[in-house]
């Protein structure tokens, strides 16, 4: 029995435990236990949604691009779906392909990667982006062997965030397939009308580049009219949302150019990108 006493009494946590309730030294001890089980179980749950979220994030890209290219129905299996596009990686200073593995290239993350990335300069960042991956994944829509339309990343900043999305081009690389975004943080209502079905669904048809090759595509003020010259080019402003508008211009123009996918497309017009 005084065995017994002494064990108990040399534990520190049995001693901390056996303090009144009203005790700061149990108070303090009960909380850090607390907090301890707490993240412990964060932790966990972190590490084993790891991999949930990694597929749930590709699912996302593969429904982006469907959407873009317009292969996205309710009842769609986008797996299976998805398997009509051969993915590629470009080196988009000499348009040539690479021979990196899709599957091992995240664009994003080599652009963070000094040896893997180019630092804009203040004139060739018109999407405000500071810097890029020297290497960008392209997908290819393509029908008994022939290029139905291509979909490029794009990214770029607007009001509060970089808007990261696709556009999709079709054969002739200047009529437009689509434009969709699946990350920014604009406003909702204001810059966040870039996700409006009707607004996104202007982009179909309307041709990227003038017949010089200079990209003429861009948001106006107001709506387009389709009576004037040039409409082909234009875009309905974002009512109250000029300047998330102007981020969506800049970051199309820019990475329609020659600073971005520019060297590739005209390598593809020229039937040598392939
Ligand atoms: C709370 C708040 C959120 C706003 N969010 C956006 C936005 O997401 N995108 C944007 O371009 N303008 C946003 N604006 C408005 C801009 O400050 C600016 O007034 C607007 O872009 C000018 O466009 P307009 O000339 O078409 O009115 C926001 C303004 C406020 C007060």
């Amino acid at each position: 029995m005084a065995m017994e006493q002494q064990t108990k009494k040399s534990n520190p946590f049995t001693e901390l435990l056996d303090l009144p309730n009203d005790s700061p030294k149990k108070t303090l001890f009960v909380a850090i236990m607390l907090c301890l089980v707490c993240s412990i179980l964060v932790a966990i749950s972190a590490v084993a949604l790891k991999p949930q979220q990694l597929a749930n994030k590709e699912a996302d890209i593969k429904k982006n691009i469907l959407a873009v290219t317009g292969l996205l129905a309710d009842d769609t299996d986008v797996n299976k779906a998805f398997k009509r596009f051969e993915v590629k990686i470009v080196d988009l200073a000499t348009g040539k392909y690479s021979d990196i593995e899709p599957n091992t290239y995240d664009q994003y993350k080599a652009a963070k990667d000094p040896a893997r990335n180019v630092i804009l300069t203040a004139e060739q960042d018109r999407a405000n982006i500071r810097k890029r991956a020297k290497l960008a994944t392209v997908y290819l829509l393509k029908e008994n062997d022939v290029v139905k339309q291509v979909v490029l990343p794009v990214h770029g900043y607007g009001l509060w965030s970089t808007l990261y999305g696709f556009i999709s081009l079709e054969s002739d690389l200047n009529t437009i397939g689509g434009l969709q975004f699946y990350a920014h943080a604009e406003t909702p209502g204001l810059g966040g009308e870039v996700d409006n079905p009707s607004w996104r669904d202007q982009w179909k048809g309307k041709k990227a580049f003038d017949d010089q090759g200079n990209v003429k595509i861009k948001l106006i003020r107001g709506k387009v009219d389709y009576t004037q010259a040039g409409a082909e080019h234009q875009i309905d402003g974002l009512s109250g949302a000029t300047l998330t508008g102007n981020g969506v211009s800049n970051l199309v123009n820019y990475w329609l150019g020659d600073h971005g996918f520019g060297p590739y497309l005209t390598k593809m017009r020229s039937g040598t990108g392939q």
